[in-house]
């Protein structure tokens, strides 16, 4: 069986080499493609007066200009149908009014810069704190309610308020939205999309050009990262360029640059938290109160889901028996921000783990002993009513990092440390991530597939999810070849296209191997059992006696054998259907979104980080000295891609919470709204000199998941929020510097600003 076996990602020799084809990367081989560039607006908000495109037309290669008025039909790039395409309000400095098409980039650009906006400008709301006290709010604001909150307190010995506003995130994914749409001889519609969401992609390319869905293909090869940035947003580019290619006939080429995505496109949402908690003597958590406020941006985009996702995981690994927590989506005139790796989830954790930071030493524990004290045991629920299956894995897991990180030496010797250097501190840290696994709303939880197997006896697979770096085509290869009992390369994956696998969900909430996997499985399942009955004739036996292990079907209690290729021959002859579409959907699960209750998780994926930093008193600067991990993927379908999700995962958090700084221009100046860290010369993302100097990862043993494929768990998200260690553990060496059991308040991300000032607020007492 090739599943579970450590593998390199399928296209691992592609990528080192440069060779891995991504979407724009077919430009050079299409003929007569024409290039789309926008034309950005310079105003957070206002009404557009006039648009002039004829100077953009006297630029010489510029063929057309791109406006609302050549939509065939509906104009809107959303799925919430508050995003025209083409707006006659401009919503955030930098929002595309037009599209200039051109024989070169080049000339689309100086066209771009050419057409003529008007705009009546009107008062913007840039910042979460505006629009709290502006009210400017949108979308649904659900309320989770659990047990008797007024009664909780009642019962506390402690009770503490705090507020907490923490940062959004860029997704910076390497290669930036782009779409390549042509027209083919049958007037069909293809668009190449670097998207997580094909299905939708072409249903608001179908929308916007007056179409069908059957009129309308979209393929994505492969994506330079997504996580969750493409999810959403890239239909509104695809839809650009398959308007362009329609009207003129020819392909049209959208790529955005750098500066061009940061400012267009949106990003991990940013929160306010406002929250009131009650402890018993003992500090257990007895209730909380709290409302989360989001960032949405101009439109809803996936704001409500990703509040939702909030509000079920304030949690994490706590229980918490009465509770009332209200998310909200604050209107603010920034690009629209969307799903982001971890959907809300790391927002809602964030809360609960800032405040048993800020907390433990206001109760006199160490934080590590109130959050074991906290964790979920047997017969316990989640405030939205879902049964915690495996609370006995948090600790366990929690206990694994102890020994595996040598935690209790460590501590003695970080003691030792801080006695002895007045201004260098060490601090460490463990948390833990309990998160939730299937998407929220019940009709996404399906997956699709569909498996050729040709005369030659080798095996296409289709199947409904795109592959984004994180390694789902490698695990389905390995799910096809374990299936059907063959070597994993008589199997090759086709990319990911609309006209294989219809209505598929997003490659989102981590659930791309669950559900393709499960699909796969079924369809390599029928086909398994077809070739069984023929192997069966020709052995002289019975299908339930046959085997084929490694490309050979052989029966019990005799040495014939019948080989892969020949049994699939034979197959042929006798008229076996040798294509089959699998299909899965995830049951059990239930969600009511009005009385926020149910149990919308498959499953919960569960880990434990513990992390070590230094800090420098002086500056604030820090570097992480070494980070243990246990983390739960059931049993691993290709341990080599989960280890590298898991490292992947915990960086990006730990860039989140630690370094990635986006700044706007909040002032009131002719620039007000404008992204200011605009490139990677301003927007610090993590790179090698961040990285913990020692970084063990560890996948938790005999942990096969019942009624999954094979026995695994999602990994996409979860260890994200694994990077929480981190930011404790930056709080507990700037703690350091205080009086003993000071409560050190950091901002977040925390910077080394921020902890410089963390620190001098410890030494002031707190
Ligand atoms: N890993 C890489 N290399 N690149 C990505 O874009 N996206 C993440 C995660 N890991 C991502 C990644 C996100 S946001 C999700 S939801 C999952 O992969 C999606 O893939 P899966 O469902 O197949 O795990
Ligand atoms: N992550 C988690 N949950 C989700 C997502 C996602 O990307 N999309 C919709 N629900």
């Amino acid at each position: 069986s090739v599943v579970g076996v450590p593998m390199p990602h399928e296209s691992a020799a592609l990528h080192v080499t440069g060779t891995a084809l991504y979407t724009d990367d077919l430009i050079h081989r299409t003929k007569d493609v024409l290039h789309a560039y926008p034309v950005q607006a310079t105003k957070a908000h206002g009404r557009i007066t006039a648009l002039r495109t004829e100077p953009a037309l006297a630029v010489p290669g510029v063929v057309r200009v791109l406006t609302v008025a050549d939509v065939p039909g509906v104009n809107d790039a959303g799925m919430k149908h508050d995003e025209p395409l083409f707006p006659s309000e401009v919503m955030f400095y930098g929002h595309a009014v037009a599209w200039v098409l051109a024989e070169t980039l080049e000339a689309a650009r100086i066209g771009a810069a050419a057409v003529e906006v008007e705009l009546d400008e009107l008062p913007s709301v840039i910042t979460l704190r505006e629009a709290i006290a502006a009210d400017s709010f949108h979308g649904a604001r659900p309320e989770m309610l659990t047990g008797d909150v007024e009664a909780g307190f009642a019962d506390s010995a402690h009770v503490f308020t705090g507020e907490f506003q923490f940062s959004d995130q860029e997704h910076f994914y390497l290669e930036t939205h782009a779409a390549l749409a042509l027209v083919d001889e049958a007037e069909q519609v293809f668009v190449q999309s670097s998207t997580q969401h094909p299905s939708e992609t072409q249903e608001i390319v179908a929308h916007v050009l007056g179409l069908h869905s059957h009129e309308v293909t979209v393929q994505c090869l492969r994506m330079g990262g997504g996580f969750g940035g493409k999810e959403m947003q890239p239909h509104g580019f695809a839809a650009v360029a398959a308007l362009g290619a329609k009207l003129t006939g020819r392909p049209v080429r959208l790529r955005l640059n750098r500066t061009q995505d940061l400012t267009m496109s949106g990003k991990r949402h940013g929160f306010n938290a406002t929250w009131k908690i009650g402890f018993d003597a003992e500090g257990r958590i007895q209730a909380l109160d709290a409302t989360l406020t989001a960032d949405g941006g101009w439109s809803l985009d996936l704001s409500e889901p990703v509040v939702a996702r909030a509000l079920c995981h304030i949690d994490n690994t706590y229980w918490i028996p009465h509770a009332r927590v209200a998310g909200r989506i604050a209107r603010t005139n920034k690009a629209s921000n969307t799903a982001f790796r971890g959907f809300g989830g790391p927002q809602g954790m964030l809360v609960i783990e800032d405040i048993m930071g800020r907390c433990a030493p206001l109760l006199g524990l160490d934080p590590t002993e109130l959050r074991e004290r906290n964790f979920y045991r047997q017969g316990q629920s989640t405030p939205y009513g879902q049964p915690v299956t495996q609370p006995e894995r948090i600790s366990a897991i929690w206990e694994q990092v102890k020994d595996n990180g040598g935690i209790a030496d460590r501590r003695r010797e970080i003691a030792a440390f801080n006695s002895a250097h007045q201004h260098t501190k060490r601090g460490l840290a463990i948390t833990g991530v309990k998160f939730g696994i299937s998407f929220n709303l019940t009709a996404f939880n399906q997956g699709g597939a569909l498996v050729l197997i040709y005369k030659d006896g080798s095996v296409l697979i289709n199947h409904g999810g795109t592959e984004m770096g994180q390694g789902l085509h490698t695990k389905m290869l390995q799910v096809a070849a374990t299936t059907l009992g063959i070597p994993l390369h008589k199997v090759r994956l086709a990319p990911t296209r609309t006209d294989k696998v219809p209505n598929t969900s997003a490659t989102a909430a981590s659930a791309g191997a669950d559900l393709n996997g499960a699909a796969v499985k079924n369809a390599c399942h029928q086909l398994r059992e077809r070739l069984l009955q023929v192997a069966a004739t020709q052995l002289g036996s019975h299908a339930s006696d046959v085997r084929i292990v490694e490309g050979v079907a052989r029966t019990l209690g005799s040495d014939k054998e019948l080989a892969w290729d020949d049994l699939v021959r034979t197959a042929y002859f006798q008229r076996v259907q040798l294509s089959a579409a699998g299909f899965y959907r995830t049951e059990g699960l239930h969600w009511d979104a009005k009385v926020f209750r149910g149990s919308p998780f498959k499953y919960f994926a569960i880990g434990a980080a513990a992390a070590e930093v230094e800090v420098d008193g002086f500056t604030g600067a820090y570097r992480i000295r070494r980070v243990d991990i246990v983390h739960d993927v059931g049993d691993s379908l290709s341990p080599m891609i989960d280890i590298g999700q898991v490292e992947g995962g915990f960086v990006q958090g730990a860039g989140w919470l630690t370094l990635e700084d986006l700044r706007w221009d909040t002032g009131d100046g002719p620039h007000r709204g404008r992204l200011l860290t605009q490139a990677a010369s301003t927007y610090k993302l993590p790179s090698f000199s961040e990285m913990p100097a020692e970084f063990n990862v560890t996948l938790l043993e005999n942990a096969t998941e019942e009624g999954a494929v094979y026995g695994s768990k999602a990994v996409g998200e979860p260890p994200l929020m694994l990077a929480f260690s981190v930011r404790e553990a930056l709080r507990q060496a700037a703690a350091a510097f205080g009086p003993s059991g000071v409560s050190v308040e950091l901002a977040s991300p925390a910077t080394p600003e921020a902890v410089y000032w963390a620190i001098q607020a410890a030494r002031q007492g707190g």
